[in-house]
């Protein structure tokens, strides 16, 4: 399977049918494509098998709820719906995507309480989200977007409409040679990459960004309890960017990025270091368990 991501070979969950690849359309006057109203997932699975699943089904109700809709799918159905797609596809590994999104219907203005939610899923085979940079340490721009307040948009959802400002950072990244983008926050603290947690050590204790107006990421949480279980001191905090010069090592944690090193961010570099790799090869074996 390959090309166009709309004219592939497969089956694609919708509203609870499974139905083909090709035919998974949604009409050009949908809600969501107009307001932004949808949230979604990244979910990868290993050896047949999604990791942290239910996790990801519990965070996409929510997101939901945070920008005021509710799923007409429980967690149970969305379970059973994710199993379907993964062994449908013959898939091992693969990248599942489930979103959910104010559909056509009787309303065309801002407001669409009246219009349908609609989710689908579906599943792909998706390499390494930084390509050879997981090796090497990714080279990160400096975005001139900064996160939002949590008063200016429910900044812990998963949703579309946060995604805008990180389309325009990736662009402008890729056009420099960079892989990614960091984003300070609008306090101006560190926050994140444009899909991805981020996370520093000094003096073998790591320090990351407080999520306090941007996704606790899955993986994040997940590499928080693995340092933590190896007796490292973690510290999630406000970060300055005057910090960013005394950093030694650097990682971005995510489901598509799972753990990559970074070996640059803007004027500041960091070395691939021995911490940076344990965690990176404890999360490839945890995912496998
Ligand atoms: C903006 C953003 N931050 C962080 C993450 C990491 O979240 P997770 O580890 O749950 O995939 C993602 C990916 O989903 C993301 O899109």
């Amino acid at each position: 399977m390959a090309g166009a991501y709309d004219d592939r070979d497969g089956f694609i969950w919708l509203d609870g049918e499974m139905v083909n690849w090709r035919d998974a359309n949604v009409h050009i006057l949908t809600h969501a494509m107009h307001y932004a109203s949808s949230v979604f997932e990244g979910e990868r699975a290993y050896n047949g098998k999604i990791f942290k699943s239910r996790e990801h089904s519990e965070r996409l109700r929510r997101s939901a709820e945070m920008i005021d809709f509710q799923i007409p799918w429980t967690v149970d159905e969305i379970e059973a719906a994710k199993v379907e797609v993964l062994a449908k596809s013959g898939l091992s590994d693969a990248y599942v995507r489930a979103i959910a999104w104010r559909g056509a219907g009787e309303d065309m203005g801002v407001a669409s309480a009246r219009n349908p939610v609609r989710l689908a899923i579906a599943a792909w085979e998706w390499g390494a989200y930084y390509g050879d940079a997981k090796m090497k340490g990714a080279k990160l721009d400096i975005s001139k977007w900064k996160r939002p307040s949590p008063e200016t948009i429910p900044s812990h959802a998963k949703a579309a409409g946060l995604y805008m400002i990180c389309t325009m950072s990736k662009h402008a990244a890729e056009a420099k040679g960079c892989s990614d983008a960091m984003m300070f926050d609008y306090r101006g603290y560190v926050a994140e990459a444009t899909g991805a947690n981020i996370f520093f050590v000094k003096d073998g204790e790591v320090h990351t960004p407080d999520p306090d107006c941007f996704l606790n990421g899955i993986t994040r949480q997940t590499v928080v309890g693995m340092l933590k279980e190896k007796g490292i001191t973690v510290h999630e905090r406000h970060i300055m960017p005057e910090e960013l010069e005394g950093f030694e090592q650097c990682w971005l944690t995510g489901t598509a990025a799972e753990v990559t090193p970074v070996g640059q961010i803007g004027d500041f570099n960091f070395e691939v270091g021995a911490l940076t790799r344990d965690i990176a090869e404890s999360y490839e074996k945890l995912v496998r368990v």
